[in-house]
């Protein structure tokens, strides 16, 4: 370990940086870790590589294209630039293909691509799965005749909300089989979130479960579903519900209910890979935004996948006959487990681990048995989980052999230095590098991260840009800020993994992503893409994310707005007016806070406070539950009538106002508010 002193940091637009860390982590030798050989072996190899992925895209990208199996070769690599570029132009070929059908056609039929090991521990163990290719091809090849005989043709969305069974998996990878865009909807989403994903995409077939296992209980994923098309009435465009078993849970049967063993039997497994065009929608996923409705992120076939292959092969160093087993502990809901379960793992032939359940069942060790047992090599999880994993103490990792374990990874929100350190002691043995990805939904797979092989770590760090990523850290001129000052995190050069559009809203693509910065700050130049977060780079290079600059908070590293919050808690008789902030939390990392002013004839108490609390999370899903609600009388505003959500977030955080209250309307609005309790 090496220490190097770090400048001071400050503010070029208005954005604080607050953390100084200084310890580095150089890269271990391989040999060390018994990996085989690293596919990035060196910062001067990276450096080499950056630069020429982002001069020479065409040449770069048409080269690591080659990794896929194509039906048809593409014409062109990059066509058009920002907000709307093309990838890959007159190229065929299909996802579910490259991820399964060609490892089937090269002889490694046999080879295991999905372990999976369900919640429950009976008497002889958890149950457990492996799925192999062969298997893998004649399941989607059944599911997609299935569907296609429930009415399915190319381009229509099918909605997927199932628990994390490898029937999901092959769920998503049947439909890209067929060329149907899915949307796979998060297990713990509420069905009022069903009726309105469903609805945005016109899904005519919903793929659920009975039920799936959650921490011992069975969650009603079915009843859910049949929720969300009994709120939707007669505007319900779903025409099928094509229900797993998993759970044996009492569920209603009805006209729309379709059974999928009775589907998988009857189907043929005659079912060739649909030829896609590059640029076809392999599939949406939603996300919050910093308005109350949640958007369709679109994501194409030939870029997104190639993309999530290529990061997910050199962040993790995946390669095949290694006996590396890989485990990404996300949900499929989220885009982790698109990209780091599915599409960027099945195409390196690298065995891909799903686990059903929570990380507390039956016991706090879960994840560390989960690891010891199969022996997994490369583990990807979340800031929030490892908070949980330290506060639930030392003994429950101490009690396993972690020492198959080889590379970590975390994702989904900045981790706080103290967090990385116990990670690198007690979970990588002090022996494993530490890959911190930072991305988005938005971005397909990681864009900033360090490559276990050739980047010093940085405890709190993303460090460097992947390939092909042209990052930087700017103002709002489009100027680069000098070292160690706040700015926006912003793309300048497109990459092959971003997001395509917002499904059916091209104006607010534009305005969220391309309408901030300007090349040069001309509006009429190019726009670079904006992620919405601010960031700093240190004098070395590193990237450290410094949280997001809009109205949107990460919840234990999910995505939430906080006017998605704000309008299910107004659609409570009880509530008249809601501003809802992030508030520091020992384990979510950010947590939310509800300030609501009442109307009249409704009484502020804890029994009010739980209804709200129930009431948020029957909207939207349970981990949009704020962690506090507090009654005010009024909600502090400016003389213009705008929230001024900076002072709520002290209030909230209980540390005195620091904040310009010059253009508050009414003072007396504080001092109450600072009196009212959590
Ligand atoms: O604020 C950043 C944070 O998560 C946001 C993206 O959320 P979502 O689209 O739900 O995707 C999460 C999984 C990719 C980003 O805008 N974020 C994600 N990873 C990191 C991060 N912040 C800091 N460090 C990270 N490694």
């Amino acid at each position: 370990m090496t220490h190097k002193p770090q400048p001071t940091s400050g503010s070029q637009d208005g954005i604080e940086s607050a953390l100084h860390e200084d310890r580095v982590f150089p890269p271990p030798a391989s040999a060390d870790l018994g990996l085989g050989k690293w596919h990035v072996g060196s910062m001067a190899e990276y450096e080499a590589e950056h630069r020429r992925s982002v001069e020479d895209q065409d040449g770069y990208w048409g080269e690591i294209a080659k990794r896929l199996r194509w039906m048809k070769p593409f014409d062109s690599v990059l066509s058009g630039g920002f907000p709307e570029p093309r990838w890959f132009e007159g190229g065929q070929l299909n996802a579910c293909d490259n991820c399964v059908d060609r490892f089937v056609d090269e002889g490694h039929g046999d080879e295991v691509a999905i372990i999976w090991e369900g919640e429950p521990v009976g008497d002889g163990g958890p149950e457990i799965r492996r799925v192999t290719y062969k298997e893998l091809q004649e399941q989607t090849a059944r599911l997609g005749n299935a569907l296609k005989k429930l009415g399915a043709t190319k381009g229509d969305v099918i909605t997927i909300y199932m628990g994390m069974v490898p029937e999901l998996a092959i769920a998503m990878l049947a439909c890209a089989r067929i060329g149907c865009p899915h949307s796979v909807i998060f297990g713990g989403f509420s069905s009022q979130a069903i009726a309105d994903r469903v609805q945005d995409a016109s899904s005519k077939i919903v793929i659920t479960c009975d039920g799936g296992w959650r921490r011992g209980k069975v969650v009603p994923l079915k009843e859910n579903v049949d929720n969300a098309i009994e709120m939707m009435g007669d505007t319900s465009p779903v025409e099928h519900v094509l229900c797993f078993g998993r759970c044996h849970n009492k569920i209603a049967w009805g006209e729309l209910d379709r059974c999928w063993n009775e589907a998988m039997e009857a189907a043929s497994a005659d079912c060739p890979c649909e030829p896609m065009g590059s640029e076809d929608m392999l599939f949406l996923l939603y996300t919050s935004g910093s308005t109350g409705k949640p958007k369709g992120i679109v994501h194409t076939t030939a870029g997104y996948l190639l993309y999530a292959a290529h990061t997910g092969r050199l962040t993790f160093n995946l390669e095949p006959d290694q006996n590396q087993v890989y485990w990404c502990t996300a949900d499929c809901g989220w885009i982790t487990g698109h990209s780091y379960i599915v599409y960027g793992i099945l195409p390196n032939r690298v065995p891909t681990l799903m686990y059903e359940g929570a990380p507390n069942a039956p016991a706090e060790d879960r994840f560390w048995d989960i690891v010891e047992r199969h022996k997994v090599t490369q583990f990807y999880t979340a800031p929030t989980a490892i908070r949980a994993f330290m506060k639930w103490g030392d003994e429950h990792p101490k009690k396993h052999d972690l020492s198959s374990l080889k590379i970590l990874g975390t994702v989904g929100e900045p981790i706080n230095p103290a967090a990385w350190m116990w990670y690198r002691e007690l979970i990588g043995g002090n022996r494993c590098p530490i890959v911190d990805t930072y991305w988005q939904t938005e971005t397909g797979g990681h864009v900033i991260t360090p490559l276990p092989g050739a980047t010093d770590q940085h405890p709190g760090s993303c460090t460097r840009p992947a390939f092909g990523v042209d990052a930087a850290v700017v103002q709002r001129d489009g100027t680069e800020c000098e070292a160690d000052k706040g700015g926006l995190m912003v793309i300048r050069k497109p990459w092959p993994g971003m997001l395509r559009g917002v499904f059916g809203d091209r104006q607010r693509f534009i305005d969220t992503y391309f309408s901030t910065v300007y090349e040069g700050g001309d509006v009429d130049g190019t726009p670079y893409y904006t992620a919405g977060d601010g960031a700093r780079r240190d004098t070395h290079g590193n990237f450290w994310i410094m949280g997001r600059i809009d109205d949107v908070i990460n919840v234990s590293g999910h995505r939430m707005g906080t006017m998605e919050v704000e309008s299910a808690l107004v659609a409570h008789d009880a509530v008249v007016e809601a501003a809802v902030v992030g508030v520091p939390h020992e384990i979510k990392g950010t947590g939310i806070a509800a300030f609501v002013t009442l109307a009249s004839g409704f009484e502020a108490g804890d029994d009010l406070k739980k209804q709200l609390g129930a009431h948020v999370a029957d909207q939207i899903g349970a981990i949009a539950r704020p962690d506090q609600v507090r009654f005010a009388e009024a909600l502090p505003k400016t003389r213009s009538g705008k929230i001024m959500r900076r002072l709520l977030r002290d209030i909230a955080a209980g540390v005195e106002g620091t904040q310009d209250t010059s253009t508050l309307e009414d003072f007396n609005v504080l001092a109450k508010l600072r009196e009212t309790e959590e």
